[in-house]
């Protein structure tokens, strides 16, 4: 006879947001407690589980085995995988599908997957209703340590990424670290540029941590939950602070303008994905800053080296299908909120672990870094 199946308390992580408070329980097998936290949070409520087909593939038997074995009476929504997922048809075929199910005010929708299913069952459960409640359970390492916490939910736009959605915060998040087994390891060192970049932005010995121990990250077990919990904190409390980003929160956008400039580039496609970008874009930053005389160069290399080790993009040479010209580049920084009047607001770093707001960088600056870059 073999032993029932144990699995060792998870890491909780609270986000502090007074009445809209919630943890984030980290852990190998957490998934198996979904049921019984949902229902000692909302007795006798139902639960609606929105996914993606490739997830469900994998681990809707396992959520909904999690729900039924604590009396939670489940429905399912299951949409295709991919960005483009993060539509107006998806949302309406996601919020149609709640009110079909007889969905009301108490009960629960559980987002299980990536970022994109977060973002989108996320919003549908912001507008359904006015309002339902939402139990992040992310599937993805960039969903775990960014995506799933902090409460910007969206969908895309014809305009551009993101550009409708809304700020609603989950009352739970499970991050359960095994389900991380089944992702394509692309996708695993996608999302841990966004660990590093927790070390890049405030946490310098994280970061040290981070060059010491990453294969243990990638390998599992104790180190890749620590990372994800290192990571969850960090985040947690910058949105304690600044939950709809009128300041500290925009550190999180570390390696994104220019990240995001490559991303749309390449069409927010296969050929690069966000993690990979943020890579770059964090490289490029640090690599600015040092052009800047803020951060001494041998910094700026270290986090190159880090990155490139992981197996990320660091370099306009490492990119599929070649790089953007500099035209498009710049095109595309400026159509980005964050530009006024030929100043850019940049989050650069006064070295690892040190990184602050820069709201006046000159275009100019920009375009002679990417020049010589580019070459
Ligand atoms: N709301 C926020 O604060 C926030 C922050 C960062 C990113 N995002 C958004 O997140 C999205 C990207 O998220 P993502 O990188 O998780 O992408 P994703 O959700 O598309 O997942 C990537 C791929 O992995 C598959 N997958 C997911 N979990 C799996 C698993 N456990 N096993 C096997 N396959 C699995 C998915 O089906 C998909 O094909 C973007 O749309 C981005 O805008 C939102
Ligand atoms: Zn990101």
């Amino acid at each position: 006879m073999t032993a029932p199946l144990r699995h060792p308390e998870p890491t909780v992580v609270r986000v502090a947001l007074a009445e809209r408070s919630y943890d984030i329980a980290i852990g190998r097998g957490s998934l198996a407690r979904l049921g019984s936290r949902i229902a000692a949070l909302r007795p006798g409520a139902a639960a609606a589980i929105v996914t993606d087909e490739t997830v469900a593939r994998h681990h809707l038997a396992a959520t909904e085995a999690a729900l039924a074995a604590a009396g939670v009476r489940a429905m399912r929504v299951v949409v295709p995988a991919g960005e483009s997922t993060k539509s107006w048809p998806m949302l309406e075929r996601v919020c149609d599908a709640l009110l079909a199910q007889r969905m009301e005010r108490r009960d629960l929708v559980v987002a299980l997957g990536g970022g994109v299913v977060g973002d989108l069952a996320g919003l549908a459960a912001a507008i359904t209703r006015r309002g339902l409640d939402v139990v992040q359970v992310p599937t993805t390492l960039l969903a775990q340590v960014d995506s799933s916490v902090g409460g910007k939910t969206g969908i895309n736009a014809v305009h551009g990424k993101n550009l409708i959605g809304a700020f609603h915060q989950p009352v739970l998040v499970i991050a359960d670290t095994a389900l991380l087994d089944t992702l394509a390891p692309r996708e695993f060192r996608a999302g841990y540029a966004e660990v590093a970049k927790y070390g890049l932005i405030n946490d310098a010995r994280f970061f040290d941590w981070l060059e010491a121990s990453w294969r243990d990250v990638f390998a599992g077990g104790p180190a890749r939950e620590q990372a994800i919990a290192t990571s969850c904190r960090a985040k947690a409390a910058i949105v304690a602070r600044d939950e709809r980003e009128t300041g500290e929160r925009a550190l999180l956008n570390l390696g994104h303008t220019f990240g995001h400039a490559f991303e749309a580039a390449a069409g927010f496609s296969d050929r690069l994905l966000h993690g990979e970008a943020v890579a770059l874009g964090m490289t490029l930053a640090f690599a600015f800053s040092a052009r800047l005389g803020l951060v001494p160069p041998d910094e700026a290399d270290r986090v190159a080296a880090h990155l490139a080790a992981v197996g990320l993009p660091t370099g306009v040479a490492d990119l599929h299908g070649g790089a953007p010209s500099l035209d498009q580049l710049i095109d595309l920084m400026a159509q980005d909120k964050k530009v006024r009047g030929g100043r850019l607001t940049f989050i650069l770093a006064r070295g690892i672990g040190k990184s602050f707001i820069a709201p006046d960088v000159a275009a100019s600056e920009v375009r002679a870094f990417l020049a010589e870059k580019l070459a």
